[in-house]
This record gives structure tokens, C-alpha cells and sequence, in this order.
């Protein structure tokens, strides 16, 4: 045994390639849980395989002709570009054959998905998603995304609403998927958060970050302040003194490129009440939930305004949220003036 180690060990030392995949990941975590199942790995798997067909898919998306809108629109009302749809399609095929997803919800989706009767349910999970979130930047080759949260499925529950209806506090799993300049899965089953970033030239994802911890301050504020005149007061109060105190604006308008930034360099992501939307634009149970589920492993906060995020009860599957998130301090900065 010990020659076999210091073979590998000199092995190792002449080679700087990282071996570890997001599939090595998964399955040393599964490898914590002595009774598991590996149904929940294979579901993570699902993601992985999405995520990489999404990634390709978007890198040839102006040369198929599938950039644009698609002239119908979602349940939220918005305008569906055609990549909203291929991407929702390829999460619900990926998801949708493997054993353990009781049920799936996408924002592409009014109702959600039933896979399983209540029976076969048992024991399963329900995985919410935003195929892809930013989709307006894609005809600028900005930054997008997919962001997910799966949850237990509280079998028996006598309808997939009331499944999926439970408060993120209880969400087992979230990440996102940022499409940018690399391909990026930032992932929490928990226990801290990871962060992989595609090999394009071995198709797999590679552990670059364990335990990624988000700073405790960074003078950076996000959100759109062309929505400022109807911001609730304590925001403007807020912007203001952010702005005398030195603090830059940065705004990708992809929820997943801005809070991947706050993430790594700190600062506040906001999406305050507006006129146009009362109560906030981002949805609760796959955009802020999951992003709020990560922000607190790393160390971060989020809140619904004055109530911790992962706390609010959550009355309809499509319900929308503000959204206060980031840094601790910075939060706090922005919480004492609303
Ligand atoms: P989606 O493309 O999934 O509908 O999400 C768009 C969201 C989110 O990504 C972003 O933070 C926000 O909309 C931007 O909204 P504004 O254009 O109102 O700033
Ligand atoms: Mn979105
Ligand atoms: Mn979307």
C-alpha cells in the first residue's frame, strides 16, 4: 500500500493537471452520507450534463440562428428568446429520466412537471430551475446563466404545489451556471461551496475553489438605478450613502454574473421594489433562494428585504422577491438604512 502511495505521490508531483472533477466531487460527498442512495448524485450529474450541453449550445448559438426572441412569451409575461426554451428542453430531458426527480419546475413552465406518482415520489427530490437567466444579454455575448435549488419531496403531499412549497432554509442543493468567458458551476450541498470551471478540451468540470468563502466587505453596489425615483425610501437613503462613501457601481443585468461577482470580490446585489414591480422582480423559489442558499455558505447574507430570505414561506411556485444579498457588512450597510 505504501509503494502504491508514493508512486502515485511522485506521479503527482511530476504533473500540475487537476484531476478533480465536479463527478469526483460528487462522489466523495456521497461517500459522507454511508446510507445514501446515489440517487441525489445522479440528479448533480444531471446538472453537469445540462450544463455542458447548454455551454455548447451557446457557443454556436449565433452561427444555428437561434439568438432572439421566439414571439411568445413565459408565465412570467416576459418575451422568451429561442435559447430559453432549448435550455429548458435540455434540463427537463436530462433531469426527467433520471429515478430520484419526483418533480421539476422551471420558469419556462407555468405548472410544474410531475415525473412520479406519489408512490414512486418517496424518498425523491423536487428540482426547481431558471434555464437561463439574463437571457436579454445574449444577443450581446454577455454574461448568462442556469441557477437551481432542489429540495426533498415531502412525500405524500397531496399536490406537486404543495411539494415544492417549502421555505429555502430546507433547499438540500443549489448552484448556478455561469456562461461567461469560461463555463463556471459554483455548487453548495450544505457543506460550503465549491467552484468548477470547464475543460472545453476534456469535457469535464474541474475543482479550482473548495470552501470558497465570499469577503466580509467590497465597496461595490448592484442593482438598476434607472429604477432609482421609485425605489422605497430607505434605497435611496442607501445609494446616497454609498455614493459618499466612495462605492463603485457595477451591473451586469444577469443575476448570475452579478451575484458570481459579488461572490468573488464582495459588495451588495440588490433588487429592490419598483413601481413596475412591487415586489421586486426575482423570483423566490429557483433565482433568489438558491443564490441567497450559496451567498450564506460562503459566509455571506441574504435577505427579503428586513427578513432573512432562506426564512420566507414561500404561496406560489412563480412568486417574486426583492433581493438584498452580499457581503455581510455590506448588507448590513444597506439593512440599517431601510
Ligand atoms: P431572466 O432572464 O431569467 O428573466 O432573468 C432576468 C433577471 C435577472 O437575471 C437580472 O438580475 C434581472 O432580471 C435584471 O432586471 P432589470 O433588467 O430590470 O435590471
Ligand atoms: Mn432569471
Ligand atoms: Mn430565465
Amino acid at each position: 500500500m505504501s509503494t502504491q502511495n508514493t508512486f502515485l505521490k511522485e506521479l503527482d508531483e511530476r504533473s500540475s493537471d487537476n484531476l478533480f472533477t465536479l463527478q469526483s466531487h460528487i462522489l466523495a460527498e456521497q461517500s459522507k452520507h454511508p446510507g445514501s442512495t446515489g440517487t441525489f448524485s445522479w440528479i448533480l450529474s444531471a446538472m453537469s450534463l445540462s450544463a455542458k450541453v447548454i455551454a455548447s449550445k451557446l457557443r454556436r448559438a449565433r452561427l444555428d440562428d437561434v439568438l432572439g426572441a421566439l414571439g411568445t412569451e413565459n408565465v412570467q409575461g416576459e418575451r422568451q428568446q429561442k435559447l430559453d426554451v432549448i435550455a429548458n428542453e435540455t434540463l427537463l430531458r436530462c433531469l426527467g429520466r433520471r429515478k430520484g426527480v419526483a418533480i421539476v419546475a422551471s420558469e419556462e413552465n407555468e405548472e410544474p412537471i410531475l415525473l412520479r406518482d406519489n408512490a414512486e415520489a418517496e424518498g425523491g427530490y423536487c428540482v426547481l430551475f431558471d434555464p437561463l437567466d439574463g437571457s436579454s444579454n445574449l444577443d450581446v455575448c454577455g454574461g448568462v446563466g442556469t441557477i437551481f435549488s432542489i429540495l426533498q419531496h415531502p412525500s405524500p403531499a397531496a399536490t406537486a404545489d404543495e411539494a415544492m412549497l417549502q421555505p429555502g432554509s430546507r433547499q438540500l442543493a443549489a448552484g448556478y451556471i455561469l456562461f461567461g468567458s469560461s463555463t463556471v458551476f459554483v455548487l453548495t450541498t450544505g457543506n460550503g461551496v465549491s467552484m468548477f470551471v470547464l475543460d472545453p478540451m476534456i469535457g469535464a468540470f474541474l475543482r479550482v475553489e473548495d470552501n470558497l468563502r465570499i469577503p466580509t466587505k467590497g465597496k461595490i453596489y448592484s442593482l438598476n438605478e434607472g429604477n432609482r425615483p421609485t425605489f422605497p425610501e430607505g434605497y435611496q437613503r442607501y445609494l446616497d450613502w454609498a455614493q459618499h462613501n466612495g462605492y463603485s457601481s457595477r451591473y451586469a443585468g444577469a443575476m448570475v454574473a452579478d451575484v458570481h461577482r459579488t461572490l468573488l470580490k464582495g459588495g451588495v446585489f440588490l433588487y429592490p421594489p419598483t413601481a413596475k414591480a412591487p415586489n421586486g422582480k426575482l423570483r423566490l423559489m429557483y433565482e433568489a433562494n438558491p443564490m441567497a442558499f450559496l451567498v450564506e455558505q460562503a459566509g455571506g447574507k441574504a435577505y427579503a428585504g428586513k427578513e432573512r430570505l432562506l426564512d420566507v414561506q414561500p404561496k406560489t411556485l412563480h412568486q417574486r422577491t426583492t433581493v438584498i444579498l452580499g457581503s455581510s457588512e455590506e448588507v448590513d450597510h444597506v439593512l440599517r438604512h431601510l
